[in-house]
């Protein structure tokens, strides 16, 4: 199928790497226009320029999601430029496997770096957009974890399982209060997907990637295209019917 997505205007944030990445490249496939949003300009710029070199509508804009004020402006620039934004995926995410009772100041630093993206910075971009996707009837896409549901058995950030359990409650939340404007607001669960987020981890620790796959029925890791089939489907309206749902794309980790 081809043309699902034509005529919208989608924001994908941290676009510049990994899974938001695959979802730009894969959402300009089927044909929408597509601002990739990241704190890393040049990233996000090659994301739109390998779009546009495969003939897809493209624009990157530095954003780092922490900066409320600048969400705004990004969101307005946006709108005048591109025209209202029908699709968002809140997908710029970081993480550190500090635990709880690792060095104090490493611990509190990590509670504030990773709430203040993946949660702070889903609540800034999306309140930023809010006035178009209701004006637009649009979707969001919040990009969670299956620790949206379960802290994984690993020496990982405490952080890191409670921002997650924030975005699935954040999405369920909003599914609740926009429906009415026909807005459907919904999450991917991916599982241990390769990107350069976890690049240290699968060089250093074969042991901690042996202990997902053991826990994965598919046998193997994801890939970030992995992603971009649920993605489209939540972004379309193949989902017409779907809203405060989380579609686990996590090779079955959380069925065993
Ligand atoms: N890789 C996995 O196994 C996995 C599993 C579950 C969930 N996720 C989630 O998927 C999302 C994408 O992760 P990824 O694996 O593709 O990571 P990645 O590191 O490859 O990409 C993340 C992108 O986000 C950008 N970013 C980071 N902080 C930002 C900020 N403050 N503002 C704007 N952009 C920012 C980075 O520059 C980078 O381009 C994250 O929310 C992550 O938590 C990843």
């Amino acid at each position: 199928m081809t043309g699902l997505l034509e005529q919208h205007i989608a924001v994908v944030t941290g676009g510049g790497s990994g899974i938001g990445r695959a979802i730009a490249l894969g959402y300009a496939r089927e044909g929408a226009h597509v601002a990739v949003l990241d704190a890393d300009a040049d990233a996000a710029a090659a994301t739109a320029k390998a779009i546009t070199g495969a003939r897809g509508e493209a624009s990157s804009l530095q954003l780092d999601v922490t900066e409320r004020e600048k969400c705004r402006e990004v969101a307005t620039q946006i709108g005048a430029t591109m025209g209202k934004v029908s699709i968002l995926v809140n997908n710029a995410g970081i993480n550190r496997r500090n635990a709880f009772t690792a060095d104090r100041e490493a611990v509190i630093k990590d509670w504030q770096d990773i709430m203040a993206v993946n949660l702070n910075g889903v609540f800034n971009v999306t309140h930023a957009f809010l006035e178009q996707l209701r004006a637009t009837r649009g979707r969001i896409v919040n990009i969670g974890s299956i620790q949206s549901f379960m802290h994984v058995r690993t020496p990982n950030s405490p952080a890191y399982t409670t921002s997650k359990h924030g975005v699935l409650g954040f999405t369920r939340a909003l599914a609740a209060e926009l429906g009415k404007d026909g807005v459907r607001v919904n999450a991917i669960g991916p599982g241990f997907i390769e990107t350069p987020l976890n690049e240290k981890v699968r060089a250093t620790n074969p042991d901690l990637v042996k202990m997902f796959m053991d826990h994965t029925p598919l046998g193997r890791t994801g890939k970030p295209e992995d992603i971009v089939g649920p993605a489209i489907f939540l972004a379309c309206d193949l989902s017409a019917y779907v809203t405060g749902s989380i579609v686990m794309a996590d090779g079955g980790y959380r069925s065993i």
